[in-house]
């Protein structure tokens, strides 16, 4: 199969994890006899050292010309962001992007590998059924694209944003998700909060709409607050969360620490005509970029979920997860990873890499 994917690598450790990525796409692609290209192009801080902005024109041709977008991450450190190389970076950049390809559905997943039980925060008790969730979140609608106001009112400074979905957005996810659903453990749980907020009446009314199409799914409510309860108390009773726009952004974050590092929680974002991009769910972590010790496993699962959800590729998708498997099992760890355990062996991330590949 021949596919062109645009990479953008971005800021802090997205080079490194990136070149690790698509080592082990070239290593599937030998393996399979598929024809993978390259086209690189800049965003974030990168972007702006050479164009003075963080999305570039070039750089959305270059993702429309491409059959998926293969995302690092983007955003510099925290003391510097009055520096306008990382001012408003992120939303520049990612927000952008979101909008510009109408990428309305996020799909964030959680696993949790035996053999890293003990970097979960949780108990051994709660974890002895595994962990295994993915979170549908609504990217285009919610308070983060209504009007944002920051300015002043009756001679006090003042702000607002507004949060706004219209039936359709909700439909359009809901359905994903329900159907998602269906090829796992038939559970769906609809997060809001309808008890407070009418975007959150109407999701439940339309979520609820949608759940009697797909009878074979169990389906409940939650509120946030509990469901960022339960989430800590019983993660074994989730399976498919689906939300809204800045629920899904807490809970993913909350649920990307569950598994122990958030450098193993792939991402991808769709629009409804199927197109994708895929990044880790963690950030650029200035801190330990350029050292060779940053994790690249959510960036490597980030293209095997390209490949299972954009190229249709299910085997080769899994060829990369097990051989990630196969390399904790061999004691292998990346930095984050170390457990302090006897039969451990930290690597760097591009001798981790190479473990990952020789096991494809
Ligand atoms: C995420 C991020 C973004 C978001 C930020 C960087 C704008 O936190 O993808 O979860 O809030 O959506
Ligand atoms: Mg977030």
């Amino acid at each position: 199969m021949k596919k062109k994917i645009a990479v953008l690598a971005g800021d802090g450790i997205g080079p490194e994890v990136m070149q690790s990525a698509i080592a082990v796409l070239d290593a599937v692609s030998d393996k399979f006899g598929h024809d993978f290209s390259y086209a690189k192009a800049l965003v974030g801080g990168a972007a702006y050292d050479k164009h003075q902005e963080h999305l570039p024109q070039d750089t959305l041709d270059v993702c429309r010309q491409s059959d998926a977008v293969l995302f690092g991450s983007v955003g510099g450190p925290v003391a510097e962001y009055a520096n306008l190389k990382w001012k408003n970076c992120e939303t520049n950049s990612i927000l952008a992007l979101r909008k510009a390809f109408n990428f309305n559905i996020n799909l964030r997943k959680t696993t949790i590998y035996p053999e890293l039980i003990e970097l979960s925060p949780l108990k051994n008790s709660q974890l002895s059924t595994g962990l295994d969730i993915v979170i549908f979140r609504e990217l285009l609608g919610d308070i983060y694209f209504g009007e944002h106001y920051l300015g002043e009112k009756n001679g006090l400074r003042y702000a607002s944003d507004v949060a706004q979905y219209d039936e359709l957005q909700i439909k359009s996810i809901a359905h994903y998700a329900f159907r998602t659903a269906q090829t796992r453990r038939k559970k769906l749980i609809s997060v809001d909060k309808a008890n407070v907020l009418a975007t959150s009446k109407l999701w439940r009314q339309v979520v609820s709409e949608v759940a009697d199409e797909y009878p074979d799914v169990a389906y409940s409510d939650m509120l946030v607050d509990n469901c960022a309860m339960q989430l800590i108390k019983n993660p074994a009773g989730f399976d498919v969360i689906l939300t809204a726009n800045l629920f899904g952004d807490i809970l993913s974050d909350e649920l990307s620490v569950l598994s122990g590092s958030i450098g193993m929680m792939p991402s991808a974002s769709f629009n409804v005509d199927g197109f994708g991009l895929y990044e880790p769910a963690g950030g650029s972590a200035p801190e330990i970029a350029g050292q060779n010790i940053a994790n690249p496993i959510a960036q490597i699962l980030s293209a095997a979920m390209m490949l299972a959800y954009s190229f249709d590729l299910q085997v080769e998708a899994n060829a990369i997860e097990h051989s990630i498997r196969q390399v904790i099992i061999q004691g292998y760890r990346t930095a984050d990873l170390a457990t302090k355990a006897k039969n451990e062996i930290v690597l760097g991330t591009r001798e981790f890499t190479n473990k990952i590949i020789e096991n494809i």
